[in-house]
């Protein structure tokens, strides 16, 4: 791609979000020369959109570049000849996702954005638009780029995969994260972290740490069993049993609690429910303050408050990887992509999160080859559950659905299987045209 002048369009354009993206392309400047930025959103979204929309102008016009933020709910109209569409909507906005947290609760069961029958009615929801955005991008410009960082990520990147022609990589924070967390409790910077993972999008383990290339996994383990944590924003932060992190002997990243440490976390959602709302409620008001913020016509920077959010890095690591695709850099990235033999245990397929050498072409991960069994069951039933999940979004199909929650780890029976869906079909029943 030698194109001077790209046009970047993101989705979801209304998203608090926002100016970390805005600062990642005013930083890359240099190396990213980014001339067009299509803030998209919908109807419902558009005062958001107007908001952050005019603090990434006043953003832009402070660097002094010559980049044009242009605002619109005409989304055909921003895709076409676009060179990079971003991802980053919610489809029911936060109304949605605070009912995916609090109704599986009612069951015992973990309430949670993307983990289980939460992340589950996400997919069911976001699936079908992903694939409309993705018609629109076949047509219109057909050699862009997609890069998501919609949630349930994994599942998503995954049908877009599946069902259509569209290049596209899917984008988490978690390993970053990951790589800050060891940085911090080794009390070294970030930059001389490494670390090999492997699994699937909020599945996923370091098997290897490395400090300035020397393997260094067992004493950061060590560390995990004395009690140092990487802390999430927006997941509890449970010690690890210490004879369990030891014999694991890698590093879980931290939705694997909800699985590990299962009994805690259920318990814990269901009282932080009655007493302040599940994390839907808490990241609504912390929306509705930095919306506040954004309102103000002095602001021309991303404010620090954005780092409240558990997404942030998000963008960043977004811009760095069009960057990565726009230069041919390649450079390793941790992404989502298709396993295509990387995990030789995992069909051809399906999507993974691993280690990727990004160039013009795309992501191609690194090989694994075969997975610990410690780890390896886990990763199936949860590919397993994500294939049937990926299904039945597409194809709106009740059996692949019951059939999806049922076999989830997290969810005890097919009978609170049959009647979480039932709820999550009639609660969503405005967003799921496929099940009609
Ligand atoms: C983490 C996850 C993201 C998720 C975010 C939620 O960073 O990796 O996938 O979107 O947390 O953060 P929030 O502030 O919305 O709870």
């Amino acid at each position: 791609m030698s194109k001077k002048g790209l046009k970047i369009v993101t989705i979801g354009g209304g998203s608090s979000y926002t100016p970390e993206l805005i600062e990642g392309f005013i930083k890359r400047y240099d190396e990213l020369p980014v001339k067009d930025i299509y803030l998209v959103d919908v109807e419902e979204g558009k005062e958001k959109l107007e908001i952050v929309g005019n603090l990434a102008k006043r953003m832009v016009e402070k660097s002094g570049l010559d980049i044009n933020i242009h605002l619109t709910l005409d989304r055909r109209e921003a895709i076409k000849d676009a060179d990079f569409v971003t991802t980053q909507f919610r489809v029911g906005q936060l109304d949605a996702r605070i009912k995916d947290e609090s109704l599986p609760l009612k069951y015992g069961v973990i309430g949670q954005e993307t983990t289980g029958p939460g992340g589950f009615a996400k997919g069911l929801r976001t699936i079908p638009v992903i694939l409309d955005i993705c018609k629109d991008i076949e047509e219109l410009c057909p050699n862009a780029w997609l890069i998501n960082f919609t949630n349930p990520s994994g599942m998503v990147t995954e049908a877009v995969a599946k069902y259509t022609k569209v290049k596209n990589i899917g984008l988490c924070n978690v390993p970053i994260g990951m790589r800050s967390g060891a940085a911090k409790i080794m009390d070294v910077s970030l930059d001389r972290i490494s670390m090999d993972y492997v699994g699937l999008n909020h599945l996923v383990w370091a098997t290897n740490v490395y400090l300035d290339g020397k393997n260094i996994t067992a004493e950061v383990v060590e560390k995990m069993a004395q009690g140092s944590s990487m802390s999430m924003k927006n997941i509890s932060n449970y010690p690890w049993e210490p004879e369990f992190i030891r014999s694991l002997g890698m590093v879980p990243c931290g939705y694997l609690r909800y699985y590990y440490q299962m009994d805690k976390m259920v318990e814990e959602a269901i009282s932080d429910s009655k007493e302040k709302g599940t994390r839907g409620v808490v990241v609504k008001k912390v929306e509705e303050e930095l919306f506040e913020l954004y309102k103000d016509k002095d602001l021309d920077i991303k404010p620090p408050q954005l780092e409240q959010r558990g997404g942030a890095h998000y963008s960043d690591a977004a811009c760095s990887l069009i960057s990565s695709i726009y230069n041919n850099k390649k450079d390793i990235q941790t992404v989502n992509t298709v396993n295509n033999g990387a995990i030789s245990d995992l069909p051809d397929n399906v999507v993974i999160e691993a280690n990727c050498v990004i160039d013009k072409y795309g992501a191609h991960p690194i090989n694994i080859g075969h997975i610990s069994p410690k780890i390896r069951g886990l990763i199936h039933v949860v590919k397993s559950y994500e294939e049937l999940a990926i299904e039945a979004a597409v194809h709106g199909d009740y059996h692949s659905a019951l059939q999806a929650l049922t076999v989830h780890p997290l969810v005890p029976s097919s009978a609170v299987a049959k009647k979480i869906l039932d709820e999550i079909l009639e609660q969503n029943k405005d967003y799921l045209p496929q099940f009609k």
